[in-house]
């Protein structure tokens, strides 16, 4: 049995830094294990223009550690008023590597995201002629359907639309989390990519409310049943390029998600590659881990894998859940698998 694996150094193609107090605690876990990550532009107020992305890099270099091999990728957020000059400029100066979709009130920090497609595609005519990549919260807002089906119905109504006016736009469909999701980007051609997350891979909907609610397993999109968490673990492990890893790691202070209104969002930056690890592992399939956590997404976005590695070793015992992180402002609870992990990173 392996009981060492060097990777080439990943890169985690969706990942929410946050800004002042939260910025400066969770920078150094993904710059521990990470190579380059896709920065969501979700703040408040969110990451819209070429300026905005050129500060907010700035604040994440000064929270990066000293000798940390770690370089963020930039993205602004799409809203009805996005100036498309200076996005394709933004794009062009080489600040920004992709563009986000939120469809307006579908997750945390979306209220100046998208109400109607039709308002942003001249934005998104631009981004085609451009090259420019659009990463997309693939969820219907509607009140009128079931929160377990937005993102299939999102599927049918917004994104095939849009694919068939713009067939050679590049687009990443974020955290995937049903087959539907996972079927169309398979067979959607080579314009169409796929994020997975760490936690999707683990839980399904009965870890967050079999037995008593867990506001730690709270999510956007919500974790789905058990057949799609299969079918997620069966893209993550096959082997096609059309998948890569994108953790959404997006953390909240443990006050903000065990309140009446939680908030929608789990820390996975810290035992990430020792949680994929092990899954990968039960899958037979630890080979194609390299490709899905550094190749396959360095490859869609048109740049090289990073030239550095990353080791993990396997232990004959489990290993613990990383200690809770602590925050000038509260504590962090950092995702739990709820399966023993053997694997960590050396
Ligand atoms: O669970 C989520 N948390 N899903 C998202 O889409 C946003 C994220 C956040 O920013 O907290
Ligand atoms: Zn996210």
């Amino acid at each position: 049995m392996t009981r060492s694996l060097t990777l080439t150094r990943p890169d985690d193609w969706h990942l929410h830094l946050r800004d002042g107090a939260m910025l400066d605690a969770v920078t150094p876990d993904s710059a521990a294990d990470f190579g380059r990550a896709l920065i969501m532009p979700n703040l408040v107020p969110p990451v819209v223009t070429g300026d905005d992305a050129v500060a907010y890099r700035d604040r994440i270099m000064a929270a990066i550690p000293k000798g940390a091999d770690f370089t963020p990728l930039m993205t602004l957020y799409l809203t009805e008023t996005t100036d498309a000059a200076n996005l394709v400029a933004a794009a062009r100066a080489g600040i920004i590597m992709a563009v986000k979709l939120y469809p307006a009130g579908a997750t945390t920090n979306s209220a100046s995201g998208v109400r109607d497609i039709n308002a942003v595609m001249p934005v998104l005519e631009a981004m085609t002629e451009a090259g420019i990549p659009l990463c997309v919260h693939g969820e219907v807002t509607d009140p009128e359907i079931d929160i377990f089906d937005r993102e299939a119905v999102f599927i049918e109504r917004v994104l095939d639309p849009l694919r068939a006016k713009l067939p050679e736009l590049r687009v990443v469909m974020e955290h995937v989390t049903t087959s539907d999701g996972v079927d169309y980007v398979r067979g959607g051609g080579a314009n169409i990519a796929a994020t997975l997350t760490t936690h999707h891979l683990f839980i399904n909907r009965n870890h967050i409310l079999a037995g008593g609610i867990r506001p730690h397993y709270y999510c956007l999109p919500v974790a789905k049943r058990e057949t799609h968490r299969r079918a997620l673990v069966a893209a993550a492990t096959s082997g096609d390029a059309s998948f890569f890893l994108g953790t959404d790691s997006a953390p909240h202070l443990d006050a903000a998600k065990l309140s009446e209104c939680g908030c929608a969002g789990i820390y996975t930056a810290p035992n990430t590659l020792a949680c994929l690890a092990q899954i990968f592992e039960e899958a037979d399939a630890l080979d194609q881990l390299d490709g899905f956590v550094a190749r396959h997404g360095a490859a869609f976005y048109g740049v090289v894998p990073n030239a550095g590695t990353v080791t993990l070793v396997r232990e004959t015992a489990p290993q613990p859940v990383p200690r809770n992180r602590a925050t000038a402002e509260g504590e962090l609870t950092v995702f739990d698998p709820l399966v023993p992990i053997y694997w960590r990173v050396v």
